[in-house]
């Protein structure tokens, strides 16, 4: 169940773009931004700017060894709960079948290191705990970076500047 929330939540976000992605030629290059109803859309960045709450709290938590504090923020990104609420299981069905597999695959990632963080904390290992929020983030940089660079465009190229070899 809990694998189901976040992969909800993000599952939506592919709806807009599967039909126009599966049919692309290109495998692997280029991924377009999702494209979503504006209430599915404010669904998702409503979760968005739920786990980007919880991923700067750990910051400050790692810092005073606060790891009950690093657990709960994990299982809550693994359950992501906004969605769960509004989405019916059918919608839910629906989304995971009509979901890229490159998405599947980074969504999979994203919860698969917010488990190892919670894991880390729950060792009240400081270096590892460290290590896997800094995993989980990158998490973070490679789903937006795939699918939402224009929300997020400094995820581009930097501007050519001066001369270059
Ligand atoms: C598997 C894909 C995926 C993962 C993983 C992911 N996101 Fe996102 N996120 C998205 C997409 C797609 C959008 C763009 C939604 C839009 O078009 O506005 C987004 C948007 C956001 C936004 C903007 C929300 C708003 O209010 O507009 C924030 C903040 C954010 N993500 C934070 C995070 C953080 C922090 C992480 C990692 C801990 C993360 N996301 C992981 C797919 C992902």
């Amino acid at each position: 169940m809990l694998k189901n929330l976040i992969a909800t939540v993000i599952v939506i976000g592919s709806l807009a773009t599967v039909s126009v992605q599966t049919c692309a030629a290109e495998p692997h290059a280029v991924r377009q931004d999702i494209k979503l109803s504006p209430d599915v859309l404010n669904l998702l960045r409503a979760e968005m700017g739920e786990i980007a709450g919880g991923i700067q709290g750990i910051a400050l938590s790692l810092a005073i060894a606060d790891w009950k504090s690093i657990q709960e923020t994990s299982t809550k990104i693994r359950a992501s709960y906004i969605m769960e609420k509004k989405l019916t299981a059918a919608q839910a069905k629906e989304l995971e079948q009509a979901l890229p597999e490159h998405f599947k695959q980074l969504d999979a990632a994203f919860h698969q290191r917010a488990e190892k963080l919670g894991a880390a904390a729950a060792a009240h290992d400081p270096e590892l705990t460290a290590f896997q929020f800094s995993r989980l983030l990158e998490s973070c940089t490679v789903c937006h970076s795939a699918y939402a660079k224009s929300r997020f465009p400094g995820f581009s190229p930097p501007p050519r500047q001066g001369h270059s070899h």
